[in-house]
């Protein structure tokens, strides 16, 4: 029998491996962890709470509906990172523009986090699991100024730590420093994370392939082609595939991470550069995935080399396995050659 580690050991030992290891991004860690234990127990209240419970009845900048539980997160997010000292701004998928915070403790941030508050949020109300989604940067505006737009709109390749937290069957936090990948699970019973899967690996194949099907003859003829694949049958190589999609983008990932898969949110006529966002959701999750040995395109271009434009950008995505996404690759490049 060993010793289980904390979230908070785990990330104190690590920390010489960190880019300019001062303290300060461990400091940003914890306090992330901190923030989603709250979030975990107001997400595990929510069916109790009626109040809690439902739309807004906002939209936020994107046309969709908020739920009361997507603003309780990111305030309680955004609280976490003004007054931690280590980050100058924020964006957030809820909030129309970025945030360059003011305040004394964040004037000497070096650091700004982009986030998807709750990721999933339309599946609170049926009790399906949700998460939290973030990216580290080091800002590139002078310290001791107010944050930029320009330090917000960084190339994932820039990220300096990013993860998600998976709000499951039980709560975990996944995340990478650029030296691998590590997950850790929330023990409610002592309020800790412990490390639960040290140097996570995604398998290079699987036969779990995710997409939203209601999409399938409006996208790209290639994914076409590599559904219509998946589905086939073919004794040797145990297809038809199983689909799998929950429509949490988290927890599809996590899913795809564990047990190998591909996932695919292709651009389609109603969102015609894709549906998730580039900066909350892709990048991140693109940093994970390749840190476990994934791999994350919009099918033409690796996603953390995609140049943002804009805060709310969005991006066609296809992420997972190695090997199956490379097959969807061939499959895009095959089908614009005829
Ligand atoms: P969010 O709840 O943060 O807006 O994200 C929802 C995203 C993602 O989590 C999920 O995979 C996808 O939207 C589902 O979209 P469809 O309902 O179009 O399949
Ligand atoms: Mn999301
Ligand atoms: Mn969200």
């Amino acid at each position: 029998m060993s010793k289980f580690t904390s979230l908070h050991e785990f990330i104190m030992d690590r920390q010489a491996e960190f880019p300019f290891a001062s303290g300060e991004l461990s400091r940003l860690l914890n306090d992330i962890a901190l923030a989603s234990k709250i979030v975990s127990r107001d997400v595990r209240r929510a069916g109790l709470v009626d109040h809690i419970l439902g739309a807004q009845g906002e939209t936020n900048i994107q046309g969709e509906d908020q739920q009361k539980l997507d603003v309780v997160a990111d305030e309680q997010f955004i609280k976490m990172f003004q007054f931690g000292g280590e980050v100058c701004g924020i964006a957030s998928e809820e909030n129309d523009d970025f945030m360059a915070f003011e305040n004394e403790e964040a004037k000497n941030g070096k650091y700004v986090v982009l986030f998807d508050p709750l990721d999933g949020s339309s599946n609170i109300d049926v009790n399906v699991s949700i998460g939290t989604i973030f990216s580290i940067y080091r800002r590139i505006s002078p310290d001791g100024t107010k944050a930029t737009l320009a330090d917000m709109l960084q190339k994932g390749t820039r990220q300096v730590a990013a993860g998600y937290v998976l709000y499951g069957s039980s709560t975990m936090l996944v995340y990478s420093t650029g030296h691998g990948v590590n997950g850790f699970t929330l023990d409610p019973s002592i309020g800790e994370f412990c490390l639960s899967h040290p140097a996570m690996k995604m398998p290079e194949t699987s036969r779990l392939y995710s997409m939203n099907e209601g999409n399938i003859d409006i996208c790209h003829q290639g994914i076409q082609d590599y559904i219509k694949y998946c589905q086939g049958e073919e004794k040797e190589t145990g297809r038809p595939y199983s689909g799998r999609y929950i429509g949490s983008l988290v927890a599809d990932f996590h899913r795809s991470l564990i047990k190998g898969g591909i996932y695919i949110y292709p651009a389609v006529p109603s969102a015609p550069k894709g549906k998730l966002r580039l900066l909350y959701e892709c990048n991140p999750l693109a940093m994970i995935a390749e840190q476990a040995g994934g791999i994350a395109t919009t099918g033409y271009e690796r996603i953390m080399e995609v140049e943002p434009t804009e805060l709310h950008q969005r991006v066609p995505y296809i992420v997972g396995s190695k090997k199956m996404v490379q097959q969807v690759l061939d499959l895009i490049q095959k089908a614009d050659l005829k």
